[in-house]
């Protein structure tokens, strides 16, 4: 059987394979050019290449500008919707022009410049939304924290970024409590050694914050000023090639890898996802339930909706609690969604609380065409039982921070290829996916192995971590020489469908939120008691997966173990965040090690996930194993 008769796709890959330059050469037609590139892709050029090299652009000018020019300007660009502060606002692009021509020049008053980096440390707020578009107009370059993230996680990324200008809100607001995030942010800037001259904050009314003379600026007063005074800033050329934004990601150490963004392949790329794999077009209505720290909020949130001239909304709530399982079918109804995008979390979720989904009864989601999935694997039930209840095509597709838009997908706007559950399709036009064993060899059809991309990547992908082009080489070039490691393993089958089973390296995923348990063993370490520990992700129904720490005594502790358990909790929600949702520490008399010393954490873990496993031959101390059993057993987990 031909799976893709019927869809246009194996042409449009085809083409790309046949003409990689004139397939993306086209695509930037898409996209509004100072001055055209001069070459599609210069392989001289940054690390491995540089895709629209010569091209001068504005991402902002493509966001904004031109669809006020071309008429689009009464038309909704953001519908902002807070069930969590009871607040509802919609925005058109004429408003966003103004919006974010005002602070871009409060930012120029503040000499932020082209390349000055700009942190954003914002709840889901439209300003959060405009910020990231000013920074963008002035060729400045922002670097948004996501706001789970503590103290000590956002200082890392200040020292790293050195930004010249720190935008904040008062507080975020989750469905439990207000979380105040201005001490966080001030806690972080007295941690971090690279103070930044000017903070910039917005007053959110359910929460002041106290400001630093000389340092903090209240954000109303200024767009206040800068109203009555006609300030604006226009676009700045910038370089196809010159960086957008920088996102951290985990690495395998706590210390976070700067995903560098650039202007004009991110353009180019985002651009011809919204029609041919999302199949939306300008004027309608794209949701994507993330948060704009997170890559998936960068691109879909903010860029790609606004650069196809699409409405996009920024929900500030949860899939569940706020105020019940049935928040997603109200938002969809109400705003008239044609797609959404989220991670199977959200929908593990819904499902857990409203299994016969009666919260869709009097919702008219008859706008909806596609729910796209991605963010962690997307198990079959969890799929099936979205079909059923939403009767629209649920589409699961797969994509790093790093790459910045799907590297796999089923693309509905070229015409949908018959679902495989637990695949997210085939790879999209740009990436050569290629399963390949340790020695960088291709494995046959059906065999497991490590995913690796063809050099060079497709537009939008990083073309360097942060000022660290030997750290970038090193973590994802060196591995299998003429090719990116993907840090993921899995398998391709016959259909040429590919299946996404997990990360190779000690990366989890967390209700989609990407963490390192490297990250999390060094908080743990840092324990004064803790003598040596293991942190592995175990499965678990919501959230896919959750961290569980394992910790060995030093010799002489005489405190209670389950004392210095709750104080490496409290530890790694301090450090990392409440994001990390590390819950669980277990103490036990050692951790089971091969005979040269490295800890077994995956037969650990299918301890944990009570999946099978066999005694590894290397090991020092087989009975150490069920050791491990039992300290889960006592714990209601594992066997
Ligand atoms: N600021 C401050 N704290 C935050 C935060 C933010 N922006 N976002 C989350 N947190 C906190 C939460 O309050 C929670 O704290 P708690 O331990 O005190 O309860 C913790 O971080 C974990 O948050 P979260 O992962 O959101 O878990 P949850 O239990 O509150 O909700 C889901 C579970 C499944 C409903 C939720 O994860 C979700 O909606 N996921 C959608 C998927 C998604 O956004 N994926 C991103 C990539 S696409
Ligand atoms: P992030 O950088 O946060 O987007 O996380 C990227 C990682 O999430 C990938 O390397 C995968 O391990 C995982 N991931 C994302 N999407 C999928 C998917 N559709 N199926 C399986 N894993 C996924």
């Amino acid at each position: 059987m031909d799976v893709r008769s019927k869809s246009r796709y194996p042409e449009a890959y085809a083409h790309w394979k046949r003409d990689p330059e004139g397939f993306w050469g086209e695509a930037a037609l898409a996209i509004d050019w100072i001055e055209p590139p001069k070459k599609i892709f210069d392989a001289k050029a940054g690390v491995y290449g540089c895709w629209f090299v010569g091209g001068v652009c504005n991402t902002c000018f493509n966001a904004v500008d031109r669809h006020v020019a071309s008429g689009r300007g009464s038309q909704a660009a953001i519908v902002y919707d807070s069930p969590v502060t009871g607040t509802k606002r919609t925005y058109s692009y004429n408003d966003l022009f103004g919006e974010v021509r005002t602070l871009a020049a409060i930012l120029r008053d503040f000499g932020v410049d082209k390349g000055d980096r700009v942190i954003l440390y914002m709840p889901m707020v439209p300003e959060a939304l405009f910020a990231m578009l000013a920074c963008a107009r002035i060729g400045a370059i922002h670097s948004v924290v996501f706001g789970g993230f503590a103290p000590n996680e956002l200082a890392t990324r200040i020292d790293d970024a050195k930004p010249k200008l720190v935008i904040t809100a008062s507080c975020g607001v989750e469905p439990t409590r207000v979380v105040p995030y201005k001490p966080l942010l001030d806690e972080a800037i007295k941690l971090s050694a690279a103070k930044p001259e000017t903070l910039l904050l917005l007053q959110r009314p359910q929460l002041e914050a106290s400001m630093v003379p000389g340092r903090d600026h209240d954000w109303a007063q200024l767009r206040a000023a800068a109203l009555r005074d006609r300030k604006t800033a226009d676009c700045v050329p910038v370089e196809a090639t010159d960086p957008l934004y920088i996102l951290y990601t985990s690495g395998t150490t706590g210390r976070p890898k700067g995903v560098v963004r650039d202007n004009g392949g991110h353009m180019v790329a985002l651009k011809w996802s919204m029609p041919n794999l999302y199949g939306v077009a300008p004027g309608e209505v794209y949701w994507a339930a993330s948060d704009i720290g997170w890559v998936v909020g960068h691109s879909y949130i903010v860029y790609a909706p606004l650069l196809h001239g699409c409405t996009t909304i920024m929900f500030e709530g949860k899939p569940v609690g706020t105020p019940d399982a049935g928040a997603f079918w109200r938002v969809i109804a109400e705003h008239g969604v044609a797609a959404l995008f989220t991670a199977p979390t959200a929908f593990r979720a819904i499902k857990k609380e409203d299994p016969q989904g009666k919260l869709l009864a009097g919702h008219s989601l008859k706008k909806f065409r596609t729910l796209f999935l991605a963010g962690e694997r997307a198990d079959p039930d969890t799929i099936q039982w979205a079909e059923r209840m939403l009767k629209v095509p649920v589409i699961d597709h797969w994509w790093q921070t790093e790459t910045g838009w799907a590297i796999a997908g089923n693309p509905v706007g070229l015409g949908a290829l018959p679902v495989k559950y637990g695949s997210p399709t085939v790879a999209m036009p740009g990436y050569d996916v290629v399963i390949v064993d340790e020695q960088a060899k291709p494995v046959p059809d059906g065999k497991m192995g490590s995913i690796v991309v063809r050099l060079p990547l497709p537009p939008s992908c990083l073309p360097t971590l942060w000022q660290q082009d030997e750290r970038f080489k090193e973590s994802y070039l060196a591995e299998f020489p003429g090719y990116y490691k993907t840090a993921d393993a899995g398998f391709r089958d016959e259909d040429g469908y590919l299946f996404i089973m997990g990360r190779t390296d000690d990366i989890i995923n967390v209700a989609g939120h990407r963490l390192s348990t490297g990250g999390m063993e060094e908080v743990l370490s840092a324990h004064p008691d803790v003598a040596e520990c293991a942190v592995i992700g175990m499965k678990d129904d919501l959230k896919g997966e959750v961290p569980c720490g394992f910790i060995v005594l030093k010799a002489g502790v005489a405190r209670p173990a389950h004392e210095i358990e709750k104080e490496i909790v409290t530890m790694v929600r301090d450090r990392i965040g409440p994001v990390a949702a590390f819950k669980l520490a277990i103490t036990v008399n050692r951790l089971p090690k091969t005979r040269s010393g490295k800890i077994l954490r995956g037969t650990m873990k299918k301890i944990a996930d009570r999946e099978p496993w066999s005694m590894p031959a290397t090991i020092d101390d087989p009975a150490v194993l069920d050791e491990i059993g039992t300290a889960l057993k006592e714990r209601g987990l594992g066997g």
